[in-house]
């Protein structure tokens, strides 16, 4: 079992990752007999893996009430998060209920938005089963839901009491999302760690086997590389910003091709593509290093190019509402070697439109 610790005072939670930590009793350190919890699920989860869940924290002596949602990004929005406070109050549950989020970003996200504000917060748990989740997702505590008019656009920080991963999940997880997943790893890589990157690119394939060494050294290194970043930079007044790469590109197209349609790992590959592209353009990074970023990409079937329908002028209309704008200037990551990267000011809207046409065309880019 290996355990990673998001350091952050008297909110320090331990992130614990192992293969069948789920079925384990001892995982659920963080629940006492009569505790009472609520888990949120959704209608493909469910059928899998709740029967299960609920049984053994009813052997702990837990109160448990459970939540089945509609599966989807398009639900992450207030509506949803509406239904589980009903939820909640109808099955009196006070302010020391516990909320578990069993299920990928989209339920960690919207279950920890709930936490956040039902009674003014209570505690959650992050049950991630997806690898996206287990990378990214369930750490930090950035939770929250959709506007129609923007990805992420309401929410909180909140962060768990404790992360259980366990990579039995993704033996059932479907391979496209495994890949969404890969997205993330391969971010963390480019922001931070040269040699995590090499890895990657001698590794993905045992990756996209289920290889479980290979399945818990990558998970465990993002888990790290995510917690320092959070410990450091909570609230992202600073350096957490970095984590974003290709996401102001990436939300631009999960808002624009309605949510769901293109999934969160397969936007930011093709963001961290235009950002790549860029960094190349404003002389700080190497065209040999976009290429590797961009094989490795294809080698985890990842797009990297952006949907057909989109041009220029759709991006930077939803790429103006994003977080990191600051008095209506862009601010964007952008790499400046593998393994290191910058928060960048002051981009024109010019270079970003030839960029976005640019990477539509460009020679090396084939999907
Ligand atoms: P998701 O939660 O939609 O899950 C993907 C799909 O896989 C869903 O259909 C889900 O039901 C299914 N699924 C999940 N686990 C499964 C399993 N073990 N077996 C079979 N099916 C399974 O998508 P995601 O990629 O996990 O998360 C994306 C969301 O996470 C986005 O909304 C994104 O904005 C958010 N996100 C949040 C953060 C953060 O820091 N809070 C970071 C990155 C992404
Ligand atoms: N996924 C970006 C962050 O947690 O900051």
């Amino acid at each position: 079992m290996e355990k990673i610790t998001v350091s952050l005072g008297n909110r320090t939670y331990p992130v614990i990752i192992s293969n069948g930590l789920f079925k384990d009793l001892n995982s659920f350190w963080c629940l006492k007999a009569n505790d009472k919890v609520m888990i949120v699920t959704n209608q493909t989860l469910s059928p899998i893996y709740l029967n299960e869940f609920i049984i053994l924290l009813k052997n702990l002596r837990i109160k448990v009430d459970y939540i089945i949602l509609p599966d989807g990004e398009k639900y992450k929005n207030l509506e949803t998060v509406n239904q589980i406070i009903s939820s909640l109050l109808k099955q009196s549950h006070g302010r020391n209920t516990i909320l578990i989020a069993l299920g990928g970003g989209v339920i960690g996200d919207i279950t920890g938005f709930t936490a956040a504000i039902y009674q003014r917060g209570v505690r959650f748990i992050q049950i991630p089963t997806t690898l996206l989740a287990q990378i990214d997702a369930s750490i930090g505590g950035k939770t929250g839901v959709n506007h129609i008019l923007g990805k992420n656009m309401i929410g909180a920080f909140h962060q768990p009491i404790s992360v259980i991963i366990d990579t039995k999940f993704l033996c059932s997880l479907p391979s496209r999302e495994f890949s969404s997943g890969l997205a993330e790893a391969i971010k963390y890589g480019i922001i931070l760690d040269n040699l995590f990157f090499h890895w990657l690119e001698n590794n993905i394939d045992s990756l996209m086997a289920l290889d479980e060494n290979a399945l818990i050294y990558c998970i465990r290194r993002c888990c790290e590389l995510k917690a320092n970043i959070v410990s450091i930079d909570e609230h992202e007044i600073g350096h957490r910003s970095i984590l974003n790469l290709g996401h102001t590109f990436g939300h631009a197209i999960e808002t624009h091709m309605g949510y769901g349609n293109w999934l969160h790992g397969e936007s930011i590959s093709v963001g961290m593509v235009m950002a790549a592209c860029i960094a190349e353009r404003l002389g700080q990074f190497k065209k040999s290093d976009t290429e590797k970023i961009i094989n490795l990409l294809k080698r985890a079937k990842l797009p990297i190019r952006g949907p057909i329908e989109m041009v220029p002028k759709d991006y930077l209309t939803y790429m103006m509402r994003d977080k990191k704008v600051i008095s209506d200037k862009l601010r964007l990551i952008l790499p400046l070697s593998i393994g290191m990267s910058e928060i960048r000011n002051g981009i024109s809207n010019e270079l970003i439109f030839d960029v976005i046409n640019e990477c539509q065309d460009c020679a090396y880019i084939e999907n």
